[in-house]
Order: structure tokens, then sequence, then C-alpha cells
């Protein structure tokens, strides 16, 4: 199974649910659920931006994908009340295309980066000029006619976000004023998100549905809000229930086969293999992504993060492991020579 058709994937599927993304969107601080440290932070700077009239500091935000990034860099340009003008790290492939990005931009306006650890170097090292003191230098023209141009730029907030802190180069990490780390939501957050969706669609949900939801979502809302549609589904099409309860909740997802922890088919195979062949580790990444037949990048970023987060995972010098609560969690018993 590609990690496109994985219903767990924290990435977008496609289009369709991009934009159905868009409708279930927060607007304001006040409606973004969860990650309430950050949401303080942030509504301190912007208070204080607006009092002082300036524009709003640089802002970073990194963490997994799903988590509200995109969402959140949206409300601070609502909360603001400037225009944001999206991109991303790839897209802005040359100097000019980042000229023309910023030459549209209005006093106080957002650019907001996506991917911004994609970046060409040569983008990048315009952007320190234009982060710090708000212009760009650029060269003009080839050969002989080539000439120096000063561009002066408007005041700006430039958001970037990332899922790869760690592969941004600390010259430009340190030209932003504002570094916020997204963390995975706690049960409680995502159980309000999913209600708020469901409202958003037309339907209702019993708490003791969207707890469940919220438990089988890994932390992430853009799953949440997937699992949430797709059990809707289920749920319109059985005659007796109008209202998404419990039971309507765990037949979908057993059909969906995510379990109760989130974990999908992939997962569980990862976590077997290394019991049943490597008496549950440590074994290498590389030989265990050989094993469940995915390539080893994809396990690095798509499967592995989540259950070491969950702790049925851990990383050692020679290898990942299965701990006990992995062990615990696949009903299996933990051998007495076990590694963790
Ligand atoms: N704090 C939140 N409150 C409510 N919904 C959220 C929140 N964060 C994310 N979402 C939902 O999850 C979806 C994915 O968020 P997005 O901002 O695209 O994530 P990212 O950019 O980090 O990948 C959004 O469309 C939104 O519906
Ligand atoms: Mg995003």
């Amino acid at each position: 199974m590609t990690d496109d058709e994985r219903i767990v994937s924290p990435e977008p599927e496609d289009q369709n649910e991009d934009s159905i993304e868009k409708s279930l969107r927060p607007q304001t601080l006040a409606q973004y659920i969860g990650q309430a440290p950050i949401k303080h932070e942030l509504s301190v700077y912007i208070q204080a931006a607006k009092q002082r009239e300036e524009s709003l500091d640089h802002v970073l935000l990194y963490g997994p994908p799903g988590l509200g990034k995109t969402t959140l860099a949206m409300v601070i340009a609502n909360e603001m009340g400037v225009q944001i003008r999206t991109t991303s790290g790839p897209a802005i492939e040359k100097p000019g295309d980042l000229v023309a990005l910023l030459n549209e931009l209005q006093p106080g306006d957002i650019l907001f980066i996506d991917e911004i650890h994609r970046l060409p170097k040569i983008v990048e090292e315009m952007l320190y000029s234009a982060m710090e003191d708000f212009f760009i230098d650029i060269v003009v023209g080839q050969g002989p006619t080539a000439h120096p141009v000063h561009f002066p730029l408007p005041p700006f907030t430039l958001i970037g976000a990332t899922t790869r802190a760690g592969l941004l180069s600390s010259p430009l990490r340190d030209r932003f004023g504002i570094v916020e780390h997204m963390a995975y939501y706690e049960t409680a957050d995502l159980q309000e998100i999913v209600t708020r969706s469901a409202d958003i669609f037309n339907t209702t949900i019993a708490t003791e549905g969207a707890h469940e939801v919220a438990l089988r979502s890994r932390g992430t809302p853009r799953i949440a809000n997937r699992l949430l549609k797709r059990i809707r589904d289920f749920a319109e099409v059985s005659p007796d229930h109008s209202t998404i309860d419990l039971a309507i909740v765990d037949h979908a997802l057993k059909l969906l086969r995510v379990d109760s922890a989130g974990l999908d088919s992939t997962d569980i195979k990862l976590l077997e293999t290394m019991i049943d062949y490597y008496n549950g580790g440590p074994v290498g990444l590389n030989t265990l992504a050989a094993n469940v037949g995915e390539e080893t990048e994809t396990v690095a970023a798509m499967y592995e993060p989540y259950l070491l987060q969950r702790g049925y995972l851990k990383r050692t010098a020679r290898g990942r492991v299965v701990t006990a609560a992995g062990y615990a969690h696949l009903g299996r018993e933990l051998p007495p020579t076990a590694n963790s």
C-alpha cells in the first residue's frame, strides 16, 4: 500500500481533501483548538504588534504534518487583519520568484512559505536581508549589462512552516523572532475538533464516538477529520443511525483496519516482524523496511515517528526495539530475553 491510500497518513490525500480541509479550518485563535501555550504566546505578540502598529515578528512553525501549521498561519493573518500570500520552498525556484512575491506585499502583510527547509540556497540567502532589514539586492541583466539593484521592501512578516526543523540552516532559523514547536494533540482536544467538524458536516456525533475517533487519530487533526469523514459515510448508509455513535465508529474503523491506538496494518506488521523474527530487536531500520516491503525513508518518515511517540518502539544504538508497551498493545507475551 502506498502512503497515498493510507487512511492514517498525516499528509493530505488529494485536492478533494484539500478543499474539505479548507471548510474545516478555524479562522480565529479562539476557534483554534488545543496548542494552548502557542496560542497564548501568539495572542500576546499579535496584540503587542497591533498596539505598536508594527508588523508581527517572523514566525517559524515546526512539527509533524497535519497538526495545523498552515491553519495557524491563516489564523495569524486573520487576527492581524492583514493579507497572506502562500507559497512553498520548492515553488520558489530562483531569486526572481522571491522578488515577485515580496513585491506584491503591502506593509504588514504575511508571506507564508510552507516546507521552508526546501528553499534553494540562493533564495534562502536573499531572504536574510529581506527578513532582517527589509531590502533585497539582486543583479539584473546579464553579461556587460548586468547591474545590482537595491529593492526596498515594505515591512512584512514571514511565516515559515517545516516538518524538518533540523534541516534549517542556523542563519535562517536565527532570523525568526518567534519559533513554535507544534506538538501532537491531546485526546480531549482531538475530541473537540471531531465534534466541531461533525457540526460543520451537519452530522451529529455522540460524545463516546468522538472520543473514540480522537483516540485513534494519532494525535493529528488531519487524520481525525479524515476518519470522521469516512465514518460519516458508514453512518449515512446505515438506516438506523442518524447519530454517529460508538458502535458505528467501531464498525467503520474495524473495516478501515485502524486499531484502538490508531495503528494500521503496516504499523502492526512492523511490530510483529520485530517480535517474530528478531525477538523484539534490536533491528536496523533498513532490515525492518525490507521485511515489510517499504522504503527505508517511508518507514522513517511515516511509520516510526508515531510508534516512537506512542512508546511502542524505541531507538537504541544497535537498532529499533519493541518496548513492553508494544508487546502489551499486540497482546503478546514479553519474552524473558527481550531487549526492552
Ligand atoms: N487546532 C486546530 N483546531 C481545529 N482544526 C484543526 C486544528 N489544527 C488543524 N486542524 C484541522 O486539520 C487540518 C490540517 O491542518 P493543516 O494546517 O493543513 O496542517 P499542517 O499544515 O500542519 O500539515 C486543517 O484543515 C484543519 O481542518
Ligand atoms: Mg500545511
